[in-house]
């Protein structure tokens, strides 16, 4: 595993590996590790690495992440008799690395933490930045840690198998990573749409390293959401809100980020922060790669969901809104026109 980059997050270092799924999945050396899962990527994982591995595989989804599951985790890292220099080592989806990073925080006050993401969306999102957690209280990742990995190790061979809606739920991400701060990748979205949509390796390769540094600009500067990491959740307010009113499941993540994408850029141009060319782009983008730009959900009911995440959030939502691409910033917006914007 030669190709690599260290970065600081906080007082964490992050060795990232580029490499093939057997290295992602090969055991640390002079470690004793329990391999985490799930009921999807197991046989996979047994498959790749060959012999008989301690492993705590769940059953695959978003239900899996609740606290009885981390006890198991933890248990079994205490039966294995893991000490705190020995490592957890998560392989799967976003499901998969949250919940192994938020044991791996907790036992012995943190041991060595591994992942390595079986996704689009985990390698460029969830399993990188620090954060952590199970769902609760009917609240989605409302208890956790900031826990970064000290070694991620991202295989885009995972990606020629990732059924095709799990791909897409990703590639929402790296959209929007290149709409934060990349114009290249924005232009390569754009003009390789095709060797993407083929999942060519090059391709991937490249999409997922650029929309990687992009994540990890961020991540080094502000770790704990304290000012500009928050520019990450572009899209997300109108996309959770999709997710909860059209009930989870229908719209892929990913998804309903890249309408929530679209929907920011154009309550931003509403306000009249950007020009009408930027949401043409932004729009003929989306639309090249196969997304919905329009909900067909009533907008009433959008925005009531909206209201409750704030609730849940105790403040005030601000949005985040773009004056074009690479130029992000916070606001708190009227009720009628982020109505104006929900379709
Ligand atoms: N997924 C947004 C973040 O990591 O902050």
């Amino acid at each position: 595993m030669s190709d690599f980059k260290t970065y600081h997050l906080g007082e964490y270092t992050c060795r990232v590996t580029f490499c093939t799924p057997a290295e992602a999945l090969q055991v640390p050396a002079q470690k004793k590790a329990l391999y985490i899962s799930d009921s999807n990527v197991l046989p996979q994982l047994q498959a790749i690495v060959g012999q008989p591995l301690p492993v705590v595989a769940f059953k695959a989804g978003e239900e899996a992440k609740i606290w009885s599951n981390i006890e198991l985790a933890l248990m079994r890292g205490f039966d294995l008799g893991l000490g705190r220099d020995d490592c957890m080592v998560g392989v799967g989806g976003g499901v998969v690395c949250d919940m192994t990073a938020f044991a791996a925080s907790l036992y012995m006050r943190g041991c060595t933490l591994v992942l390595a993401p079986t996704t689009l969306l985990a390698m460029v999102d969830a399993a990188f930045g620090g954060k952590t957690g199970i769902n609760f209280g009917g609240y989605k990742n409302m208890v956790g840690t900031f826990y970064p990995s000290s070694e991620l190790r991202i295989a885009p061979g995972f990606l020629s198998t990732l059924p095709e809606r799990e791909f897409r739920s990703g590639l929402g991400e790296v959209i929007k990573h290149a709409m934060l701060d990349d114009p290249e990748l924005w232009t390569f979205l754009h003009d390789s749409a095709r060797s993407i949509q083929s999942r060519d390796m090059a391709a991937m390769e490249y999409m997922v390293r650029r929309s990687f540094d992009v994540k990890g600009r961020v991540v080094e500067a502000d770790l704990r959401e304290e000012n500009i990491r928050a520019h990450l959740n572009l899209g997300h307010t109108f996309a959770h809100a999709l997710e909860a009113v059209a009930g989870f499941g229908l719209w892929s993540h990913g998804e309903a980020v890249a309408w929530g994408l679209h929907a920011a850029v154009r309550l931003s141009h509403r306000l009249g922060l950007c020009p009408k060319s930027w949401v043409s782009e932004v729009e003929q983008l989306l639309q090249l790669h196969g997304y919905r730009t329009q909900s067909g959900e009533n907008p009433a009911a959008l925005l009531h969901a909206m209201k409750q995440d704030k609730k849940k959030k105790a403040g005030q939502v601000r949005f985040v809104l773009q004056e074009g691409p690479c130029k992000t910033l916070l606001r708190t917006v009227a009720e009628e026109d982020v109505l104006a914007v929900l379709d």
